[in-house]
């Protein structure tokens, strides 16, 4: 890992890691989902393997690859696909953490890690619909009622 590397352009990606390197980080991707007990729940319940696919064919076609996501499933539409997960600062801050960790693991060149981990940090900031769950900087969970000079 290494985020000084310069990142190639988003559509020469697939170029240089095919559908096999998508293949193996959606995969490890998903395989870190399925134990996590914050993301799990939003998931479909059974098999991952039909939302493995859609994130996977989404990628590729984003990254310069086959269009094959948007035949099947139409415009991306992708913060309106996820307004009924509640995804908050929290729920962002996993899922980037479960991707990072599957970068790691398989280890693409520099340049190309670079450009997937930049948009997916960019993207998954995008898809946050909640407020935070713990105070943050505008909105806060107490009422003017919660707060007591008292000891
Ligand atoms: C920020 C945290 C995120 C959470 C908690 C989250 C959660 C989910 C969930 C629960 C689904 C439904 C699974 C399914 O059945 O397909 C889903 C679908 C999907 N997500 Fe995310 N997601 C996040 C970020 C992202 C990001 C950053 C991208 C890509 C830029 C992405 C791309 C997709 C795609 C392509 C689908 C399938 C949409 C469809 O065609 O129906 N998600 N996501």
């Amino acid at each position: 890992m290494d985020n000084r590397d310069t990142s190639l352009p988003p559509g020469e990606v697939y170029a240089r890691i095919g559908r096999d390197g998508f293949a193996r980080l959606v995969t490890n991707f998903y395989q870190q989902v399925a134990e996590d007990e914050l993301l799990r729940p939003m998931y479909p319940k059974g098999d991952l393997q039909p939302a493995a696919r859609r994130l996977q064919m989404f990628l590729e076609q984003y990254f310069g690859g086959p269009d094959t996501y948007s035949q099947r499933r139409g415009h991306p539409r992708l913060r309106a696909r996820h307004a009924r997960f509640p995804i908050d600062r929290a729920a962002r801050e996993r899922w980037m953490a479960l991707m990072r960790s599957a970068l790691d693991d398989v280890d693409f060149p520099g340049e190309v890690r670079a450009a997937i981990e930049q948009y997916l940090e960019n993207a998954a900031t995008f898809m946050i619909n909640r407020p935070p769950d713990e105070g943050g900087m505008f909105t806060t969970r107490y009422s003017p009622s919660d707060i007591t000079t008292e000891e």
